[in-house]
């Protein structure tokens, strides 16, 4: 098996919908399958990749321009790529990542309003096509996400945002999971931890029997 492509597996949705959470959850059931995995988010991953992050999620006086936050997420999505997670991958380990691109389509696409085209263009140039293997959208009505999101500590620069942002953001995931049903697999994050782990389990399993034994 370690001769075989690890599969790449991401995690999305709004402020607190449990993709923290549930990123030990999905890494052991993966685990107990034989793989070797190792667990990535986004932006970051790598230690420049980490220096964007902060750059991205500092409030700062200074407004900042939807065109330089998608190029920055881009930027350090590209560094993450090409250094961490296209090499772990050829070497046969499996890679689960806390938000990738798909975030980039909700959050600067639908949230600020930049459309998916252009986020389509920079993606194909950036990324050569590289994409998830499996998306697991957690969904869940930005209000109770965003009151988890608030009892769980300080609030980082996005989370700031109002309800209205959010709720594009949330319809851009849910219009990307509607075009790409077959990666994309809607999760309902509205239950009790235990419940999102089984639906997340059967998922798994269904993408597992598929990639595994085609
Ligand atoms: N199913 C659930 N029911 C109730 N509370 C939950 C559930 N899942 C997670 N939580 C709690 O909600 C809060 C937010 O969860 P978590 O940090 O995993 O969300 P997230 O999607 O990673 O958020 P962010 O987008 O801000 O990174 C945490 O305090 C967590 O313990
Ligand atoms: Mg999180």
């Amino acid at each position: 098996m370690s001769n075989s492509k690890g599969q790449f597996i991401t995690v999305e949705g709004t402020e607190g919908v449990g993709k923290s959470t549930n990123m030990a959850f999905v890494k052991n059931w993966l685990e107990a399958k034989g793989h070797e995995v190792i667990h990535t988010r986004e932006p970051g991953g790598t230690p420049l990749a980490e220096e964007i992050r902060e750059l991205l999620l500092n409030k700062r006086e200074e407004m900042v321009d939807s065109h330089t936050e998608l190029l920055l997420m881009f930027a350090a999505r590209c560094q993450h790529v090409y250094q961490k997670i296209q090499p772990a991958l050829e070497q046969g380990t499996w890679v689960l990542c806390d938000r990738f691109t798909d975030a980039s389509f909700a959050y600067q696409g639908a949230g600020r309003g930049l459309g998916f085209e252009k986020l389509k263009e920079l993606e194909t140039w950036s990324l050569q096509g590289f994409k998830p293997d499996l998306t697991l959208l957690l969904d869940l009505p930005v209000e109770v996400g965003l009151e988890r999101a608030k009892k769980r500590g300080p609030v980082d620069r996005f989370e700031t945002e109002k309800v209205e942002f959010f709720t594009r953001v949330r319809d851009g995931y849910l219009a990307i999971a509607e075009d790409e049903s077959e990666r994309m697999k809607v999760i309902d994050a509205t239950g009790s931890i235990e419940q999102v782990q089984e639906q997340l389990e059967k998922t798994l399993a269904a993408f597992y029997h598929k990639v595994m034994m085609p």
